[in-house]
């Protein structure tokens, strides 16, 4: 580590927060690129009570980008200076800049699931089923919108899936019509389904996933979860969501440091520590 005064620090925000993966990721992309006596990242446990006065810190203690987590992505953005027209729409923060004191708000999640996705196919008319309805689906759904899918929202509670979708100009369903996922070209599960500890269960039975689908998990601890896991067994083709982690990631680095990420160190540092 080379830091010295004229570092400048990067957070991490969340509650938890120990288990989050940014300093590890950030900081060897710091260090592979060699700037890491400029830039040094660290995580800060901030309470939902607290949030503001976190906000207020970062200017006053210049800190140079925050990456936010769960439970603030929303409640952060009353505090910021500017928020990106993005992440407005989405509605969730998931990046502040600090330019001069100026605090501005980005949402990079998006970017992160289109990224991902991009690498083995186009989504540009594809049909695809987003499950869930919550905050993960938002970013989903804006995104893969933006380029041309057809999206479907599946989720639990059918009343939430309809304002999401009247929202973003979507089609919905009930998750009692799951049969119909069978049609889809991509899946993605944008439920807290299957996350640990809760890793035997899968937000979809196995038969409605087909051989010629792409399965994405926004889940990525497990690593492996149970749908990505049936989804293989079918012969479909799998996303992890460590992938959407490290593509977020990417995208913030670049507006944290204004160099490009060096994706491969990142993606080695993310699979070190997948569990
Ligand atoms: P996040 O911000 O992580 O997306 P959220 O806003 O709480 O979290 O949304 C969680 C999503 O997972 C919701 O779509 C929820 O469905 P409901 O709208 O019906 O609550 C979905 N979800 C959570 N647990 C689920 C379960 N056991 N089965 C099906 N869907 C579930």
């Amino acid at each position: 580590m080379k830091t010295t005064a004229r570092t400048k620090l990067c957070l991490v925000i969340s509650d938890p927060v120990e288990h989050s993966l940014g300093p590890q990721m950030h900081g060897a992309a710091f260090a592979h690129l060699g700037i890491d006596d400029q830039y040094h990242y660290a995580a800060a446990l901030v309470k939902p009570e607290d949030l503001q006065q976190a906000v207020e810190g970062i200017r006053a203690l210049n800190i140079r980008g925050v990456s936010v987590t769960v439970p603030h992505k929303t409640t952060v953005m009353k505090f910021l200076d500017e928020i990106d027209p993005t992440a407005e729409k989405i509605g969730a923060v998931n990046t502040i800049v600090n330019d001069n004191g100026i605090l501005k708000g980005y949402n990079t999640d998006w970017l992160g699931i289109v990224t991902a996705l991009e690498k083995i196919t186009t989504v540009t008319n594809k049909k695809i089923a987003v499950l869930g309805a919550g905050g993960a689906a938002r970013a989903a759904v804006f995104g893969l919108k933006e380029q041309g899918g057809d999206v479907t929202i599946f989720n639990r509670t059918p009343k939430k899936a309809k304002e999401l979708a009247d929202e973003f100009d979507c089609g919905f369903a009930s998750m009692d019509n799951a049969e119909q996922i069978k049609l889809v070209d991509i899946i993605f599960n944008a439920t807290s389904v299957g996350l640990h500890p809760n890793t035997g269960e899968s937000p979809l039975a196995a038969d409605y996933i087909t051989g010629n689908q792409i399965v994405f998990d926004a889940v990525y601890s497990p690593y492996e979860t149970k749908l990505l896991n049936d989804a293989k067994k079918n012969g479909a083709t799998v996303i992890h969501g460590l992938d959407m982690l490290l593509y977020q990631g990417v995208e913030q680095f670049k507006l944290y440091t204004g160099y490009n990420a060096p994706v491969d160190v990142m993606r080695n540092v993310l699979m070190k520590h997948a569990q």
